[in-house]
Parts: structure tokens; sequence; C-alpha cells
């Protein structure tokens, strides 16, 4: 078996040097066991953050540790009661093209409802990323308007097409015009605004007010930075951000509060005077938090998937030994929808 370590931790943007692909004897399943292959990895922004050593909500990788993440598998050998070899599941064996899992590590998943990997997007963590921030943080209302960054990735495309069906003015910011094209022509977003096209927040500020003529209700944070120091001003009283992501941010600058740039610091003052001025609630969430409601989450939309009332998009790269290329794009904005690698067929 192959699987990519952690060599070297990061310092800023991570590069090729901090991963080491590697060989090992693929295990064998004893009893309470599950011997899987990895078919489908996801790349997901939160693994920058188990790159670094520093305190946070999880615990880093180690030096030398196999790259945490979740993974899409074809079981092919049980010692555990209810799975069978071929039973397809999903678990989080991470970067590496076979592992070990019991029985209480896996979801089976059923083919029948969406193409299994969907289990990792729309349908998976960051689709429930989504649905948990919209229905529990951001208290939407019909006729109020949305805004969501990172609107053509695996939580921003949810979110916002969530939000359309709740009757919300729905307005993307992304990187690009073809994504901001795709926003709202597959999506049905009203508006989208290319956060690359806007050098300055002040700029870019200006455009979101244009498509949000009556103010911004909801402000969906996937992304800090420039987006939210433009969003913010345009907030109306008793606006909510639930704040998801900060992704701009995750190559450095919030690792530590000393490290704040200058440019966030100015700026700080301002945001805190909207919050207070405008009375908004600001509400941070982990979506490990929330599994309980997992299944009432897949109650609800997987019908919506399965019926193509809800689109969803994939960047595949094809084999692990890809993946590092991929996540390092992943942080520079090259994915354009859910970002996986198929490590087998
Ligand atoms: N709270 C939780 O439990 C939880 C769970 C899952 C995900 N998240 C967060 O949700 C956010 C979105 O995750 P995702 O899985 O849906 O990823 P994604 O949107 O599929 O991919 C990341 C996207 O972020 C944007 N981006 C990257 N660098 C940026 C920068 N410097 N400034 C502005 N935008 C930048 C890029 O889109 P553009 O090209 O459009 O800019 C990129 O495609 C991330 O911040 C992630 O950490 C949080």
């Amino acid at each position: 078996m192959q699987r990519i370590l952690l060599a070297s931790r990061p310092e800023g943007e991570p590069t090729a040097a901090n991963f080491r692909l590697d060989s090992a004897t693929t295990p064998v399943a004893h009893a309470g066991e599950v011997l899987c292959e990895v078919i489908w990895l996801s790349l997901d922004p939160y693994m920058r953050g188990r790159m670094d050593a520093a305190a946070s909500y999880a615990d880093p990788v180690p030096i030398g540790g196999v790259m945490e993440g979740g993974t899409v598998c074809r079981v092919i050998a049980s010692q555990a009661p209810g799975f069978d070899p071929g039973d397809i599941v999903e678990s989080r064996l991470g970067w590496q093209t076979h592992g070990l899992a019991t029985a209480d590590q896996l979801r089976k998943l059923d083919p029948t409802i969406a193409p299994v990997q969907t289990a990792l997007g729309i349908l998976g963590m960051p689709g429930f990323t989504a649905w948990i921030g919209l229905t529990e943080h951001a208290q939407p209302k019909a006729g109020e308007c949305l805004v969501v960054s990172a609107a053509t990735g695996a939580v921003g495309s949810v979110v916002g097409q969530l939000a359309k069906k709740l009757g919300m003015r729905v307005v993307g910011v992304a990187g690009g015009t073809e994504k901001c094209q795709y926003a709202v022509d597959v999506l049905g977003f009203d508006a989208c605004v290319d956060h690359r096209a806007h050098n300055d927040a002040r700029a870019l500020g200006e455009a979101i007010a244009e498509a949000c003529p009556n103010g911004v209700d909801i402000y969906f944070e996937n992304v800090g930075g420039k987006t939210l120091q433009a969003v913010v001003p345009k907030m109306n009283v008793g606006g909510r951000i639930p704040v998801c992501g900060m992704i701009s941010w995750y190559n450095g600058q919030a690792q530590s509060d000393i490290s704040m740039s200058l440019d966030t610091a100015t700026a700080l003052p301002r945001i805190w005077r909207n919050i207070l001025v405008k009375r908004l609630s600001v509400r941070g969430y982990i979506i490990t938090d929330h599994y309980a409601r997992f299944g009432e989450f897949l109650r609800e939309v997987a019908p919506l998937v399965k019926n193509g009332e809800l689109h969803y998009r994939e960047s595949i790269t094809e084999g692990l030994e890809a993946a590092p290329a991929a996540f390092l794009g992943l942080l520079r904005g090259e994915n354009f929808g859910k970002q996986l690698v198929r490590v087998a067929n």
C-alpha cells in the first residue's frame, strides 16, 4: 500500500516538500476490523490546520503521520459483523490506498441515491456543514439577502442553493468569471461577484452593495480577508454571520494573535464597530459538534440531490501521489467544486 505522510510543518504556504509518499505493508484485518481499499479521498481546507502544531479544535497530524482525510472505500476483507467484501463505505482513512477501520468508524453507502463520492461532498461533511450553518446559525428568512463566499465550493454551493429554496436573494463571491457564471447559470444564484476582479475591500464592497441593493442580512463566512472586510460594512441591522471558515488566512495570519497582519489589525476596529452598531450576531461553529443531526440532514437533502434539484460539481485529481499538488491548488482556489482524489477505480 501507499500513503502520504506529513514530512514537515509548513511555514506560511505549504509546498510539496511538506509531504512524503511512502510504501508500507498492507495490514490484515483482525477480529472486529475491516480492511478497506480507498477509492476516493476528499481534500478539504481544514487539512491545512492539521499541518500546524498550533492548538486548535483537533489534534495536529504528527510529523511522519499519515495525512488525515475523509475517504470512500471498498471493503476487501471483514472480521466485523455487518460488513462484507464489496461493500462501499465512508470512513476517515486518510491519504492512503488501504486502511483498517472498526464497524463504528464506517458508514455503509447506498450507491442508488447518488454517486458514492458525494458522501465526501454534497451528501457528506461539506454539505452537512452548509445545512447546519444555514439552518442553525443563520436564521434565514424569505426575501432577505444572503452573501456567501467561496460560493462555488463544496460548502458555499450548497449554502446558496438551499437559501434560494428558502426564498432568499443569494449573492455569491467567487474567484474568476467562470466560477461566477456557474454560480448564476447552474446554481441559480441571483448574482455573483468576482473577488479577483476587485483589488481592495472597498471596491469589492461596492460591487457587493450593487448586487445587494437592500443590504446584506446574512454573510456566510468561508474566507475571511478582503471579502470579510468588504461585506461587513454592507450588513443590515440584526444581520447574522455564521463563521464557517477563513481560508484566506489559513497560511499564517490567524495561527496566533501576535502574527496578525497590519491589514487585518487596521480592519478589526471597523469590523468590531459594525458588529456593535448593527447588532450583528457572529457565530462560529465546528461541524463535528453537530453529527447528532446528520441523519436529519440526509433525509432532507439526499432526495434533492437524487432528483436533480441541487447541483454539485467536482474537481477530480487522479492518483494518490497527486494529492499534495491538488491540495496546494485548493488553497489557491484552483479547484472548481468539491476537490476529490480518485485513488482507485
Ligand atoms: N466550520 C466547519 O466545521 C467547516 C467544515 C467544512 C468546511 N469549512 C470551511 O468552509 C470553507 C469552504 O470549504 P470548502 O470545503 O467548501 O472548500 P472549497 O470552497 O471547495 O475550496 C476552497 C475555496 O476557497 C477559496 N479561496 C481559497 N483561497 C482564498 C483566498 N485567499 N481568498 C478568498 N477565497 C479563497 C477558493 O474559491 P474561489 O476561487 O471562489 O475564491 C477555493 O476554491 C473553508 O474555509 C473551510 O475551512 C468549515
